[in-house]
């Protein structure tokens, strides 16, 4: 499929801008959407530099209204969609015995109920176009944990769970859904990172967002039409580590 429009949310930084580089280096036509406005129109810029195609659009993921504002704008300059990213979340870290149902519904809102009204709003696009595919990124937290992050665990197992939902509920219109659980994924400075940051990997090292980006192409490609409902856990093998005090 040439000339894919693919939306990436949370484009602006990290990962997603990552993810936003792979696919425009692909040849498809990019459309960062971002609640950070000049962070993203900075991307934007970062791409359009390298003579690639990239759009960025305002989507507040945790607003209903902001994310079908985008999709209409999406359909007003792209007239398409053939690939969502579902990229955007935040974290946070407190006790249990603290956060605040605001907390929790901020967190619930924008990690997992936006992947929900994203993929909706998406799948109405493609379904007209002949099919497409949607990439929900969750985390290794969905799987197991550390204390005091259960708005954010609780928000990943519904990914994966919502995961295989739609791609039941929308393989009748060749739409196909799949997540990647992400480990550590450095963002910030890779090189301030230490040796045991690396080594306590059984791959040796931390991971990178190119890491996350090239499974997003894996699982994007028509080719790869077999693949739905399914959960690639990108994490060094940390999640296969057994651990007991030596
Ligand atoms: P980041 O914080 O570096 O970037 C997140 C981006 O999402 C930012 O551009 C931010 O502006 C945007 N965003 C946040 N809330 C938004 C909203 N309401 N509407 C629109 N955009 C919004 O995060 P990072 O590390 O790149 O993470 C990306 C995804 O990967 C997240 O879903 C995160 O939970 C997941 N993940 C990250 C891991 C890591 O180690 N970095 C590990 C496992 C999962």
């Amino acid at each position: 499929m040439d000339n894919r429009i693919v939306l990436v949310t949370g484009g602006a930084k990290g990962i997603g801008r990552s993810i936003a580089h792979a696919f425009a280096k692909a040849g498809d036509q990019v459309v960062i959407a971002d609640r950070d406005e000049a962070v993203g129109a900075e991307t934007e810029r970062w791409l359009l530099d390298q003579q690639l195609q990239a759009a960025f659009i305002r989507m507040d993921v945790s607003d209903p209204e902001s994310i079908t504002a985008a999709m209409a704008e999406i359909d007003r300059r792209f007239g398409r969609l053939d690939v969502l990213i579902n990229n955007a979340g935040i974290t946070v870290w407190k006790s249990p015995y603290e956060l605040r149902v605001e907390e929790w519904d901020h967190v619930l809102n924008t990690n997992l109920r936006s992947v929900f009204l994203c993929s909706r709003e998406a799948a109405k696009r493609m379904r007209t176009n002949g099919g497409g595919a949607i990439v929900n990124i969750a985390s290794t937290r969905a799987h197991m944990s550390e204390p005091h992050t259960e708005a954010y665990a609780a928000s990943k197992g519904g990914i994966l769970a919502l995961t295989h939902a739609l791609a039941l509920s929308l393989s009748s219109d060749r739409i196909r859904v799949n997540a990647i659980s992400p480990g550590w994924i450095e963002t910030g400075d890779y090189e301030a990172l230490r040796a045991i940051d690396h080594e306590q990997h059984p791959a040796q090292r931390v991971g990178k967002p190119a890491d996350i980006a090239r499974a997003c192409l894996f699982l994007a490609a028509p080719e790869n039409d077999f693949v739905t409902g399914a959960e690639i856990v990108i994490d060094g093998g940390m999640t296969r580590k057994m651990i007991y005090a030596p």
